[in-house]
């Protein structure tokens, strides 16, 4: 027997597909799944999501001339006309075409730069340009056309808009009223393009098994090491795979996603994140050292990951800055806007070093599509990030070609609750119902975003200590879930309390 033998290591035959060197029995790539990736106008996906609020840009894109987007495979032209009311149009003028992208912002509404007719944010048309004597005609042709038109207004920088049917429209959630910013703090906008589906960037966020290996100094090729990774941070422990614990919440709308890990041995970290239905996620700090006691720490980051088309999307959010989240004073505000994040290196196309800045909207160089036609390329082999893993699974992940591990569960039941809600099965997070649980609620949910920082030593074994992390991960989330019909500040306090007795009890029981 050779050495490349490997037929008479077992009798049962192996599987065609796990045999050595046999790429060519996994080589036909089968089709992306169109339920869950595809929200052009008309499908069911695209449908549930035009039932909620989404960013669509930020407010400094709002210039002198209007802005083109494209926002779930809809041509759009977004404008803030001269009395300060936000545009967002159909690009393509409902005379004859032309983009309204070449129009003229008014003081009320936009002209079409080809035949000058104007038209309000609403779409109403205002002026049809006929002759002199032909006035009442086309007064009669200015009332029988509508630009398409959907609603938008600006809040922190961003603005959102709502492209469903009218009479649909929900209440425009804020998460905790004012998504927790506490006082000195702010929330900084920021836009990120992503040249891939939506999908696989949400994905990325109920995936807390890529920390530790492409946020992780290991992860940089030689002395290329370009910018950051948790572990220059000071974030070390962010590096150390957590356990992990997901649980759908509030009837199925969202997934609590709770991860434990050790920072030293006196501190466990818990850092729960939230997703909601269905492209929002809050995250906690994500500078986190977990060298001191916290409990019930709050979002760092908000984000909607927008589909721009079906292969491409980008993240819309606040980084929220100052000393009430960013404990350890390491954010940087000038590296958050267009095209730009103080997070980790590698989460934009075209990285650039700190000491230059974020771009602006004028000096953005082109981003070519596809990611390997990048200058920077190279220099994204050595260190890659976010970025490139999630383009790099391909224009359009395809689920049917993964093999998940237990690592994965978080994102495939995020998946099944994108799903249950598309279909219809879980009526409570379909539209109507979800809408009304926002104005039950006052459209200020809570939210289990958090860090958790708790004081307790190391488990005597092993085991005590993976039971520790296990439970600790668990209770963090049954804590958050008893205080949902609280709110404001007697939730923090329920919240603080019952984390403070789960320390002491842990801690009693260990000396017992
Ligand atoms: S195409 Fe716009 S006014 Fe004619
Ligand atoms: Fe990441």
């Amino acid at each position: 027997m050779t050495t490349h033998d490997t037929t008479a290591q077992s009798a049962a035959p192996i599987e065609k597909k796990l045999q050595p060197f046999g790429g060519y029995y996994t080589n036909k790539v089968s089709g992306h799944d169109p339920e869950l990736t595809e929200t052009g106008a008309g499908t069911p996906l695209g449908e549930y999501m035009r039932r909620f609020w989404h960013p669509v840009c930020m407010s400094i894109e709002l210039t002198d001339t209007p802005r083109f987007l494209m926002i779930m495979g809809e041509e759009l032209v977004a404008f803030r006309d001269g009395s300060g009311q936000i545009g967002l149009l159909h690009a393509h003028c409902v005379h004859r075409g032309a983009s309204l992208e070449y129009g003229k912002i008014q003081t009320r509404g936009i002209s079409c730069c080809y035949h000058g007719m104007v038209f309000d944010v609403d779409g109403t048309c205002l002026r049809v340009p006929f002759p002199q004597g032909e006035e009442e005609e086309g007064e009669r042709y200015r009332c029988s056309i509508r630009q398409g038109a959907y609603k938008a207004f600006e809040l922190h920088g961003l603005v959102f808009a709502y492209m469903g049917p009218p009479d649909q429209e929900p209440p425009f959630p804020e998460w905790e009223g004012n998504f927790t910013v506490e006082n000195g703090d702010e929330l900084v906008p920021y836009s990120n393009f992503e040249h891939c589906n939506w999908l696989q960037v949400q994905d990325n966020s109920a995936d807390n098994y890529h920390t530790m290996a492409l946020h992780a100094k290991q992860q940089v090729t030689g002395e290329h090491f370009q910018g950051t990774t948790f572990d220059e941070v000071g974030a070390a422990s962010m590096e150390v795979p957590p356990d992990m614990h997901f649980v759908p919440v509030q009837g199925g709308r969202g997934l609590a996603g709770s991860g434990a890990r050790r920072s030293d041995t006196d501190h466990m970290f818990i850092r729960v994140q939230h997703q909601v239905l269905p492209n929002l996620s809050l995250h906690a700090y994500t500078s986190e050292d977990g060298k001191k006691k916290k409990h019930f720490s709050r979002f760092h980051m908000i984000r909607w990951t927008v589909p721009v088309d079906d292969t491409n999307s980008k993240m819309l959010g606040w980084r929220v800055m100052g000393p009430g989240i960013d404990t350890r004073g390491v954010g940087d505000k000038g590296m958050v806007g267009y095209e730009a994040i103080d997070f980790l290196e590698g989460q934009v196309a075209m990285r650039r070093p700190e000491r230059f800045g974020h771009y602006t909207l004028d000096d953005i160089p082109p981003i070519p599509a596809d990611h390997r036609a990048r200058d920077n390329y190279k220099d994204c082999q050595y260190a890659p990030g976010d970025y490139e893993a999630m383009v790099s699974q391909r224009p359009i992940a395809i689920h049917a070609l993964e093999n998940p591990t237990k690592f994965d569960a978080g994102l495939y039941m995020f998946r099944k609750l994108l799903r249950d809600a598309v279909r219809g099965s879980n009526p409570q997070a379909g539209p109507e119902q979800f809408a009304q649980w926002l104005r039950d609620c006052g459209s200020q949910p809570n939210s289990y975003c958090s860090g958790n920082v708790f004081d307790l030593p190391v488990g005597r074994t092993t085991q005590e200590e993976v039971t520790l992390r296990r439970f600790l991960a668990k209770q963090v989330v049954a804590i958050i879930s008893e205080s949902e019909s609280l709110r404001g500040q007697a939730r923090t306090d329920f919240v603080k309390s019952k984390m403070a007795l789960l320390q002491q009890d842990v801690l009693e029981k260990r000396h017992a």
